[in-house]
């Protein structure tokens, strides 16, 4: 008797709980087809497999992503800025023998994103690479954009090129950068740029490490590693590859505008104006070794500037090469490095704590070489008129650089170009003026005194 009863409650019970998780059931699919924000068992969501943490995800999507990598031979090296700083760290930790955690201590960032970079010009691009991405449970988002090295004064339209692979497995999003060589013999790759019927959740692109602007890099040199018990490639010296990727934003010159102002202005063709292009050019590459082995950074100012800014070269008549170098960079050295290379010092105006510039020769070509001084709000550089002692100050606003090519060099420029540009030259920089007088002419020239007589012998020096 009391053996049926407990079977008529068990079946009730069964029966009145299955209702109410039919019920359950029925109440959830309404609730989130009228949410269909909520991600909580969305069907196409991508839950990480509960027993792993994020970090764990990460090691695990890695190692997968870099098994397809070696079948189909990528010319792929590790560009995650999080994981390399942690590698550059532990170089040091070693060195002071602490102990390592045992399992993940690299490719467990944590982070939604782990990002490589792939040397284009060694890999023909396989379309099977990507099935058998897609095949392993990767989704994947191929970015396209123009090609830039078809790109010049003669011809505009470049073909379409891959410039970024993204690759989403639970959650965790693989980012490979293609890395184009450039005729400045450097490395370059692309803005991340998202066409407007593109997936905008499929990362968290603010986040990125690489694509929020085009960028250009040495080539580093690399080696092959064992990360966490996976085969990876690494640039050799990471902290100069970390500190090239904080500067490594990269300015393409505006072709257009600059073909529209040669069809208004024709670039001189005559023997002197070409002569002088090829001095300019032999110049600019010149002094780019000579502060590159000091390592001064320095970047195109004045009319070198405004040359690569609205004509993509050098300005034929403008005889001289602009540069400017901020104040903080300043080596006693530089002028020994100069004189090395095979120029002349021409004259040295001003001292390192205030107007400080420098003039060389070579052949008849003059390079100016510019000291920026910082004032918070402004920068600013010092002139100087050698017969009457009277300083001048040149107000720009506040600037960064960037890297930008001329003539076949990578080269920095101010990233404001045109902010620049137009305090040294006002709105009608655009149209040429061959009269110019540099204590003037300059719209963003102020009178500054005049140096005191007593030290003119140490702070105007003629050669
Ligand atoms: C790595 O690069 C930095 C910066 O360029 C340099 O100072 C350092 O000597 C390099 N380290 C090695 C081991 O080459």
């Amino acid at each position: 008797m009391l053996r049926v009863n407990r079977t008529a409650v068990l079946a009730l019970l069964i029966v009145s709980s299955s209702v109410f998780l039919l019920f359950q059931l029925h109440y959830y699919r309404k609730y989130v087809s009228k949410h269909p924000g909520s991600h909580i068992l969305r069907p196409a969501g991508h839950l990480t497999p509960g027993h792993l943490t994020a970090s764990q995800v990460q090691w695990q999507v890695v190692k997968k992503f870099l098994a397809l990598v070696q079948h189909f031979k990528l010319p792929l090296f590790l560009t995650d800025t999080a994981v390399l700083a942690l590698l550059s760290q532990d170089a040091l930790r070693q060195r002071d023998r602490l102990v390592r955690e045992p399992h993940c201590s690299f490719l467990c960032t944590g982070r939604a994103v782990t990002s490589f970079a792939l040397q284009a010009n060694q890999w023909k691009y396989d379309p099977g690479f990507l099935l058998a991405a897609e095949q392993k449970g990767f989704e994947v988002m191929e970015l396209r954009g123009v090609d830039p090295r078809l790109a010049s004064l003669d011809t505009l339209s470049g073909e379409d090129i891959p410039l970024h692979f993204l690759f989403r497995l639970h959650s965790h999003v693989i980012q490979v950068v293609f890395l184009y060589e450039r005729s400045g013999n450097y490395l370059w790759h692309g803005a991340l740029r998202l066409k407007g019927d593109a997936d905008r959740s499929f990362a968290a692109f603010k986040v990125l490490d690489y694509g929020r602007y085009a960028g250009a890099y040495d080539r580093p040199q690399l080696i092959l590693t064992v990360l966490d018990g996976l085969d990876v490639r690494v640039p050799r010296n990471i902290s100069r590859f970390l500190a090239q990727q904080k500067h490594a934003r990269f300015l393409e010159c505006r072709y257009r505008d600059a073909r529209n102002f040669l069809q208004l202005y024709p670039d001189d063709s005559s023997a002197a104006a070409v002569d002088f292009r090829r001095k300019a050019k032999a110049l600019l590459h010149l002094t780019a070794q000579t502060l590159a082995r000091l390592d001064v950074p320095f970047w195109l100012s004045s009319g070198t500037c405004l040359g690569w800014f609205r004509q993509c070269s050098i300005i034929s008549y403008s005889r001289d090469v602009d540069i400017g170098i901020f104040i903080t960079d300043y080596r006693p050295d530089i002028i020994a490095a100069f004189t090395d290379a095979g120029l002349t010092l021409k004259h040295k105006f001003g001292k390192v704590e205030d107007s400080l510039e420098l003039s060389f020769l070579i052949e008849d070509v003059k390079l100016d070489v510019f000291f920026f001084y910082d004032n918070g709000d402004i920068m600013w550089n010092g002139g100087t008129q050698a017969k009457s002692g009277r300083k001048f100050k040149y107000i720009f606003p506040r600037f960064s650089l960037c890297w930008a090519e001329l003539l076949e060099l990578k080269v920095r420029v101010p990233c404001e170009t045109l902010d620049y540009v137009t305090a040294n030259y006002g709105t009608s920089w655009n149209i040429p003026l061959r009269v110019w007088d540099w204590k003037s002419s300059p719209s963003n020239v102020q009178e500054n005194g005049v140096w005191p007589v007593a030290e003119w012998a140490e702070l105007i020096q003629v050669y």
